[in-house]
């Protein structure tokens, strides 16, 4: 029996093609939700589902007996019930490793417009406003030699602290639930208290996944706790922070500025209060966003799909299922 996948997000036809020759493709390049009757139709009969961006509900499982796999488009899982897939023995299998250094380096160009003032003043440029000499009430902050406090320090911060520490001689400070011995050699870093970081860093960089206890991590009493000329990066997921107590504390001055991949509604309203401040840096999610990388974790899922449907253990499984076969 051909196995039947459901695949939902824009697709290459080199894509669909590896798939086509291993599965029945139900192909959705536009989904406007999960509530699509087409899609909920074929989700019936699929064996497998291939996309990104789209929160799975217990509700839509329901509706979809036969799944064995999901291969989501993202390392991030915050958009599906873990432990549920798990209960109901479907794999789920993600996309890390392959996005690593790109979204490392949508970081540190964070850490680098925010402090440098590039998207204001590449702005100013633009829109024939630079009419005389450039003063002090231009200048930015310094990168180099400054602190960078890693909140979390998995792949995507260490990358993001190997560019600081190595490149740009930064003493970088870390939280995390282990110590990192070989990294502490290898880029000077200390593992500290959560509270320690936030009073010694410059820059707060936040890099850890959206679980329950990391939602609205990042709040009012945080943001008072760090140095006023501090700068926060946060490429994680916008709901580890408290988006207005960010507001409150970058209008009032207790901090100085913040570099934004990412939002608590995406894509960001464009009456949020965020999209007027000169001191936010506002990027549409786009730490894994370039040509290269893209491809790379859609062949990562598509060969998580391929294994996971066919008996084999896959690259990159996230929960403990055996694959069906
Ligand atoms: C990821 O892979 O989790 C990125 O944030 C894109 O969603």
């Amino acid at each position: 029996m051909t196995k039947r996948i459901v695949a939902f997000r824009r697709l290459k036809p080199h894509h669909l093609e590896q798939l086509r020759n291993h599965f029945h493709v139900d192909y959705f390049d536009t989904l406007e939700g999960p509530d699509d009757p087409a899609f909920r139709e074929a989700l019936r009969n699929a064996h497998g589902l291939l996309g990104a961006s789209l929160p799975i509900t217990p509700e839509l499982l329901d509706d979809a007996p036969h799944l064995e796999a999901i291969s989501s488009i993202s390392v991030g899982v915050d958009n599906y019930p873990v432990e549920e897939l798990t209960r109901r023995n479907i794999l789920l299998c993600h996309t890390p490793d392959v996005l690593t250094e790109t979204t490392a380096d949508t970081g540190f160009l964070l850490i680098m417009a925010s402090a440098r003032r590039a998207v204001e003043l590449a702005n100013m440029v633009k829109q024939g406003q630079w009419t005389s000499g450039i003063g002090e009430s231009h200048f930015g902050t310094d990168v180099h030699g400054k602190t960078l406090g890693m909140v979390g320090f998995g792949r995507i911060g260490q990358a993001i602290a190997r560019r600081g520490a190595l490149g740009f001689g930064m003493s970088v400070l870390y939280t995390h639930a282990s110590r990192k011995p070989a990294l502490e050699a290898e880029l000077g870093a200390t593992h500290c208290e959560f509270e320690a970081l936030l009073e010694q860093a410059d820059f707060v960089c936040v890099n850890v996944p959206l679980t329950a206890e990391t939602t609205g991590l990042m709040d009012a009493a945080v943001f008072k706790r760090m140095k006023s000329s501090a700068i926060l990066i946060n490429i994680a997921r916008g709901k580890v922070v408290d988006e207005e107590a960010l507001i409150e504390a970058l209008s009032s001055g207790e901090i100085h500025a913040a570099g934004l991949d990412v939002f608590a509604q995406e894509p960001l309203p464009g009456d949020s209060p965020l999209t007027r401040m000169d001191n936010v840096v506002t990027l549409p999610h786009i730490g894994s966003a370039t040509h290269e990388t893209r491809e790379a974790m859609a062949q990562r899922a598509i060969d998580n799909v391929i294994d996971a449907l066919e008996g084999r253990r896959p690259p990159s499984p996230y929960n403990d299922v055996t694959p069906r076969g």
